[in-house]
């Protein structure tokens, strides 16, 4: 049986970083699930069509980044075909040996509802915002409206909100270095392990 980890939460809260880390620390395959709902989006036209036709090209994409293709992202994710479209793919993802780290905001409530550990990252407002617009170069203040914007659009949502799963292990990353953040996410999986 392959290790399963989920990892969700809201935008810039650390998530991808930790995820990231954690494949490199336990040699698992690591999928960014956000980079499918932004390639989807950059494609632009019918979303349902771009999402059901996405390949590994679409991926590359060097825009996917953006603030605003973030905020394209979270638009198509809100359509329930859309969503439906990219499950299969991340399906597969996860059954690959040794494990799979998939990260985004409902794998742990809804693709991989039986994950062996379940991580849900969360920052400060101001501090997410404040890594955002250094990652970007950007204003923290515009970074801020938008991250609410696109948090409250993501957690509306009727299908496959932003939440918690009931059984994930809520990491606040607000007062800890990348350093912390993950040797506390490894402690988690770890004893996940044993
Ligand atoms: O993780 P990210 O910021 O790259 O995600 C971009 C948008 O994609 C996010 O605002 C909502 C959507 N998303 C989603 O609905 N479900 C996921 N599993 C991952 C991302």
């Amino acid at each position: 049986m392959p290790f399963i980890i989920a990892v969700d939460g809201p935008a810039a809260s650390g998530k991808g970083t930790i995820s990231r880390a954690l494949a490199q620390h336990f040699g698992f395959y690591h999928l960014d699930t956000g980079l499918l709902y932004r390639a989807t989006g950059a494609k632009g036209g019918d979303p349902i069509a771009s999402a059901q036709g996405l390949c590994a090209d679409d991926l590359t994409r060097p825009d996917l980044r953006s603030a605003e293709a973030g905020q394209a992202a979270s638009r198509v994710a809100a359509i329930p075909e859309v969503r439906a479209a990219l499950v299969d793919f991340q399906h597969r993802f996860a059954r690959q040996d040794p494990g799979a780290i998939l990260d985004g905001r409902d794998i742990g409530t809804v693709i991989c509802p039986d994950a062996a550990v379940k991580l849900y990252v969360i920052a400060s407002d101001q501090v997410r915002a404040e890594r955002r617009a250094a990652e970007l170069n950007a204003d923290p203040g515009e970074m801020l409206e938008q991250l609410r914007e696109r948090d409250r659009r993501d957690s509306e949502r009727a299908t496959a909100p932003l939440r918690p799963a009931d059984d994930a292990a809520v990491l606040d990353t607000s007062d800890m270095s990348i350093d912390q953040a993950v040797a506390r996410a490894i402690a988690i999986v770890e004893a996940a392990r044993r």
